[in-house]
């Protein structure tokens, strides 16, 4: 763990400039708005070690396979979402020196991220090889008011010279992905413009085809004054720019303001994009920098009111807690139904950029609470568009009769990922992605949603388990076969305990939706089974068949389910036989050992305890969490929350501060060592989950919120906000006891430690510790 950022709550200070830990602070300091996003790279040149990255949501490549040995069913592309056009780039040369701070000395540097307000500010104070001294402060957002645009406004003070500086804004478009497995570009050059004030730029991504217009238009000031400059405009390949010369006066601020726009041919045609551009440029920049910015303060206040956790006494965790709402924030808005949080949003390449089981296991709950309905609902929407994919991708490996294998990895709903054990065998994800439609309709009660769409989704789904599960003669139950459970350090087991478990819930789910459905609206249900042929008589009955005799490995004598077939011949070290020069486990042991090994990557029995906690008693979950916990590396960024959650429930509270404060602080601290590549978006979900579910002790029963409170000793109090079927709820949890103060106009009851409490509408109850 490093203390590299200054702890503040509101803010991650980076002060004073390593260049060993820039990529890690890009990654942690970047920026975004659901629509498009960046990494925290310097404005200006700098020839030291970075990893640029812009990118604008939904726009990707499917870039052609690369694997050892190819097998079949693997699928032959892996979209990744695509590195784009550079528009934050400002070149500045002091007389006939570039301004790059690999090459300075740097006197005094400071980044810093404000969460409060969506902006980042960068100020340093720099002496070139020459002596020349420049003062730089550079404030930059994504908008959240106007979000296909960004704004920039650059400053520099020359300290000790009068003398010609050389500011040249630029987009720059010849952009490689730095994961393209052939190091290909995948960028063509459309159509660039310099035309009056507007430099922009149209390119267009090889194969499918998505035309991404980026523009710029910029304004000068010397001290408070606007400047008439003249420019030379500079056009390359897939480059525009716009040279600009100052005077530059010791001693007083030059400012660049660059507004910037991306639009991209999925909301536009692409020939009325440049029209478009041109009108977006000017509505913000003649609302101006200040106004945009004060706007996205505005906007960012809008949405801490319901999103903020505070957490008092304890700076590190509030920090911790806010960075990763923040994040969220900015990948995800819900405003587009195409589009799905990818595990380092806009941070970095790793994964694709893609969709996983992330999304339904452990975003969804977040956005149910935290955002209007629509945002989750616009989460299991983007599944259902894509049912017609999953169910040809179950065919191409074999499977029949509108059978539905979401992929695990994804952007259309093609699969993407080519690992046999995790394409082939890591088929829980479409268990998640049923518990999710559970989820939202418990959450929001709105039914409604499973006559329309959900029911068709659960069918194809538990079609597909009803194939993939086979019957065992020799044991007279259903057993599956080669699997691969959420911790990834097993492959190709029989009988995963998470992967049946899930499997039969979502065969019983289906029943139930299936009863509802047709009490509901039974012209609805005919015309849905006509649909898609179901044959309620046969698939039911096997269905019903399969959760009545399906095979659960579990030991008695340890009173444990077992991880899988076998999991106790393993020779049974714990974690803490391991010396701290073997870990991570995934960098320092050969494949094989590790999967030979005991050692568990993530939440795997654990994870369907959580999921499915109704269903079993605490010794249960006790005696389970006890075996397992202990053998777990927590190798995944998912692995710490669930942990988080579960020794909350078991009362465990010092360890469920440690489990939060790893998840919370995971990036910030680069726990794993691999923060460089991008944060760990998802997990971030899976962090509020610790708070709100962990100490919180949140849950929904029977159409009602529940809270079972518990605070670390290290907090003095813990307050949340719950949007819940129209109420907004403010939880606050303290060592004297928990209030729950209704904000909204509709009176809600809720259960606070086991009873029931009626809160009327803009009032609040008190119930002590
Ligand atoms: C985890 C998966 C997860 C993926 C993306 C992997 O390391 O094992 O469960 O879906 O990362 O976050």
């Amino acid at each position: 763990m490093k203390d590299y950022f200054k702890v503040d709550e509101w803010k991650i200070i980076e002060e004073g400039f390593d260049p060993h830990y820039n990529k890690v602070a890009e990654s942690v300091l970047s920026l975004g708005n659901g629509r498009m996003g960046q990494r925290a790279n310097f404005e200006d040149a700098y020839s030291g070690e970075n990893l640029q990255g812009n990118y604008v949501a939904g726009v990707y490549y499917p870039d052609k396979t690369r694997v050892g040995w190819w097998k079949n069913g693997y699928p032959e592309y892996f979209a990744k979402v695509l590195n784009a056009a550079n528009w934050i780039g400002i070149d500045v040369w002091i007389g006939e020196e570039q301004l790059d701070l690999a090459k300075c000395e740097v006197i005094s540097f400071r980044r810093e991220l404000n969460m409060k307000e969506g902006y980042l500010k960068r100020s340093f104070h720099a002496k070139t090889a020459a002596g020349k001294e420049v003062a730089v402060e550079a404030i930059r957002f994504c908008s959240m008011v106007d979000d296909e645009c960004g704004a920039i406004k650059y400053s520099i003070i020359p300290v000790n010279f009068t003398g010609e500086i050389t500011i040249t804004p630029f987009i720059d478009g010849d952009i490689a992905n730095k994961d393209s497995n052939y190091d290909e570009k995948f960028w063509d050059e459309v159509h660039k413009n310099t035309a009056d004030d507007i430099s922009s730029i149209q390119l267009r991504t090889k194969k499918t085809g998505f035309e991404v217009l980026t523009a710029m238009k910029c304004v000068l000031l010397q001290g408070d004054a606007s400047v008439d400059y003249r420019s030379t405009p500079i056009l390359k390949e897939k480059y525009v720019a716009t040279e600009i010369k100052v005077e530059a006066k010791q001693g007083e601020v030059v400012t660049l303001i660059k507004y910037a726009t991306n639009l991209s041919s999925q909301n536009y045609k692409a020939e009325d994009m440049a029209v478009r551009a041109t009108e977006l440029l000017a509505t913000i920049s003649a609302k101006g920098f200040d106004i945009m910015l004060a706007e996205q303060a505005a906007a960012w206040a809008e949405k801490w009111k319901n999103n903020d956790i505070i957490i008092e006494g304890d700076a590190k965790a509030q920090q911790g807690i806010r960075f990763n709402i923040f994040q969220l924030n900015q990948t995800y808005t819900g405003e587009d139904d195409r589009l799905n949080i990818g595990p380092k949003g806009f941070t970095g390449e790793k994964y694709g950029g893609s969709t996983y089981w992330d999304t339904e296991a452990y975003c969804v709950p977040f956005y149910l609470a935290t955002a209007e309905q629509k945002v989750a609902r616009n989460l299991l929407l983007y599944r259902y568009k894509q049912l017609g994919k999953a169910i040809e991708n179950a065919k191409l490996l074999g499977f029949k009769d509108g059978a539905a294998l979401y992929p695990m990895v994804t952007m259309d709903g093609t699969e993407c990922h080519n690992e046999w054990e995790i394409t082939f065998e890591e088929i829980h994800r479409n268990g998640a992605i049923a518990f999710a439609i559970y989820n939202y309709v418990r959450y929001t009660g709105d039914e409604a949603y499973l006559d329309d769409y959900g029911l068709e989704v659960l069918i194809a789904i538990s079609r597909f388990w009803s194939q993939r599960i086979t019957w065992s003669a020799d044991r007279q139950q259903y057993v599956m076969l080669g699997v691969t459970g959420p911790n990834e350090y097993e492959n190709n087991v029989n009988n995963n305990w998470y992967s049946s478990t899930i499997a039969v819930w979502c065969m019983k789910y289906t029943l139930e939706v299936i009863d509802k459905v047709k009490a509901s609206d039974n012209a609805k249900y005919d015309a849905l089974a006509t649909k898609i042929a179901f044959n309620e008589t046969i698939e039911s009955g096997r269905f019903a068949d399969i959760i009545a005799k399906m095979y659960f490995p579990q030991d008695e004598k340890l009173g444990i389910y077992l991880q899988q077939d076998g999991y106790l011949d393993k020779e049974q070290l714990l974690v803490t036989d391991l010396p701290a020069t073997e870990r991570p486990l995934v960098q320092k042991w050969s494949w094989d050992r590790i999967l030979r090994s005991v050692f568990i990557k993530q939440a795997d029995v654990l994870q369907g305890l959580y999921f499915f906690e109704e269903d079993y008693d605490l010794e249960t979950i006790r005696r389970n969490y006890d075996f397992y916990e202990p053998r777990t590396v927590h190798e995944s960024s998912l692995s710490p929350c669930v942990h988080a959650i579960l020794a909350a429930k078991l009362g465990d509270v010092e360890r469920a501060y440690q489990f939060y404060l790893r998840t919370s602080r995971l990036d910030i601290d680069d726990y794993n060592n691999d923060t460089e590549d991008g944060c760990h978006i998802t997990s971030m979900a899976g962090t509020w989950m610790s708070v709100v579910e962990g100490f919180g002790g949140m849950r929904v029963k029977d159409g009602m919120l529940s809270f079972n409170p518990l605070l670390p000793e290290e907090w003095g109090a813990l307050s949340f906000q719950i949007g819940f079927r129209g109420s907004l709820l403010n939880i606050r949890i303290a060592k004297e006891g928990t209030t729950v103060k209704n904000l909204s106009d509709t009176a809600i009851t809720v259960i606070l430690k086991g009873a029931s409490q009626f809160v009327e509408a803009k009032n609040e109850v008190f119930v002590k510790a």
